[in-house]
């Protein structure tokens, strides 16, 4: 388009300076002013691009807008700094005031933090400042002026950053927690589905429990007695008959009156669910889940995992497979290291800790012993007493992230089963559907976001792997 009219008004001067009797010298005179018009009008008609602070890489030497909030100012005299936030990451914008207008100055004075704003400028490389680029501001908008913000830069307990989570989010580390918690839940996704499974969503409202009546939220469903789902599990089952080998991705949620740092009262489990597999293929699919996701943070979440100081090497050296051992075996190791246990009890978190710190990957506990686990697992052929199911145990003291197992496919076991665990064998007939119809061997597993998602990033405390956590007498916001 420019250069046909350049072309074309280059044509009109021939014409006019023709019809005017111009000499050569001064049609070249007329040419060049031409262009440098035209290539004027071009700059400023080129729209100046709102783009992501994450991507400012690709603008190196262009003017664009930055949408976001203002997260700190700091003024030298004929300097101002202002950095600011937009979700994707921290710039820093640089005002030279002799360089700009009074009005801009003195807005940019009066900017208080997490103030909304638009800013303008070009981008440059520097090194030296956050996220490598710097912003040499030629505008602000100011969009809206926040009142005098409860989360300042000094350190604050958390029991008042909770109480504020909904802006506590807002800050770097949440920031990188909940990226992290994205790039995971968007990993294991792509796992499943390169693996031709099916997303076989469960439902929420359910009328009878999986793992056990002590922990069931009660709900009145138009006079019926419902519950909140602990587990999506008895209807993967019925998924993974109809389609072979499934997942369920959701909210499940304890009643626990559970106070610790690995207790959520809502989080979001995946689990899946293959027919015709047996705990070693179960077992195996899991670890080259976990080692997928790993590899993916570690690929790209590589500022996120800086901004949470995550000590990088402990990630890094997890290897496939991952070690098995059996319950009786881990029993083993607690008794050496001075532990009293009991071959049939069940672990507590600090007996997780001292079995992971055999390792330095996760660890496969399998064979539990029968009366501790739930009623649908499969006990071994080889030894009633225990059954085939393994749990996975964090590395770091993070305790089990994953349960899972063999499930009963024998119609008469299940029904006995259900029975000595007083479960309403009404809820449970269709159920017992898929071990009267081609029933055959299958096993699944679940594991919980926001344990993986603690140890990944190496958190203290489960409540920060949540936008919201829902934790014993806290529920705001
Ligand atoms: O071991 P659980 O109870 O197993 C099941 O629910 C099976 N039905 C799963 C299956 O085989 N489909 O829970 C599985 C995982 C745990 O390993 C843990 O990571 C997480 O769910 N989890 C919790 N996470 C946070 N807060 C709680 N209260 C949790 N309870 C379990
Ligand atoms: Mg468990």
């Amino acid at each position: 388009m420019a250069c046909f009219s350049l072309y074309y008004s280059k044509n009109i001067v021939k014409h006019s300076t023709k019809s005017l009797g111009l000499d050569k010298k001064n049609l070249k005179e007329k040419i060049g002013w031409i262009k440098k018009y035209y290539v004027n009008i071009k700059r400023k008609c080129k729209k100046v691009p709102t783009v992501l602070i994450k991507r400012l890489g690709e603008h190196v030497g262009e003017e664009v807008f930055i949408q976001g909030w203002l997260y700190n100012l700091r003024s030298s005299g004929k300097i101002s700094f202002l950095i600011v936030r937009d979700g994707t990451g921290l710039v820093q914008g640089v005002l030279v005031k002799k360089e700009v207008s009074d009005e801009l100055v003195s807005l940019v004075g009066s900017l208080t933090q997490e103030s909304s704003i638009i800013m303008r400028g070009i981008v440059r490389e520097e090194a030296r400042s956050v996220g490598g680029y710097e912003i040499q501001v030629t505008g602000v908008e100011l969009v809206n002026i926040a009142e005098e913000y409860p989360i300042t830069h000094k350190e604050h307990g958390v029991e008042f950053l909770a109480d504020r989570r909904h802006l506590w989010l807002r800050t770097p580390r949440q920031n990188a927690v909940m990226r992290i918690r994205s790039e995971i839940e968007h990993a294991i996704r792509e796992f499943f589905y390169q693996r031709d499974f099916v997303l076989a969503d469960a439902p929420i409202i359910t009328p009878a429990a999986c793992e056990g009546t002590t922990t069931l939220f009660e709900l009145d469903y138009h006079g019926d007695k419902a519950f909140l789902s602990q587990s999506g599990q008895l209807y993967s089952e019925a998924a993974a008959m109809a389609l072979g080998r499934i997942y369920c991705f959701g909210p499940t949620f304890r009643a626990e009156k559970s106070k610790t740092r690995r207790h959520l009262m809502e989080f979001w489990m995946v689990e899946a669910e293959m027919a015709y597999f047996d705990i070693n293929d179960n077992i195996k699919v899991q670890e080259e889940m976990v080692y997928y996701v790993i590899q993916r943070v570690l690929e790209r979440c590589k500022q996120e995992l800086k901004t949470l100081e995550r000590d990088l090497t402990k990630l890094e050296k997890i290897t496939l497979p991952f070690p098995r051992i059996s319950y009786t075996e881990a029993v083993e190791i607690l008794n050496k290291a001075g532990e009293e246990f009991t071959w049939g009890d069940d672990f507590g978190a600090p007996h997780e800790t001292i079995i992971s710190n055999y390792f330095d990957a996760p660890v496969f506990v399998h064979r539990y012993p029968t009366a501790i686990k739930a009623f649908y697992m499969k006990p071994d052929p080889e030894n009633k007493d225990v059954v085939l199911g393994a749990d996975l145990l964090a590395p770091e003291g993070y305790g089990e992230i994953i349960g899972g197992g063999q499930r009963i496919d024998d119609l008469k076991l299940l029904e006995q089963r259900i029975a000595e665990h007083n479960l309403p064998p009404e809820a449970f007939d269709w159920y017992l559907d898929l071990r009267r119809y081609g029933s055959v061997p299958h096993s699944g597993f679940g594991m919980g976001i926001e344990r993986a998602v603690a140890w990944i990033c190496g958190l203290d405390h489960i409540r920060e792997t949540i936008p919201f956590p829902r934790m014993l007498h806290k529920m705001y916001p």
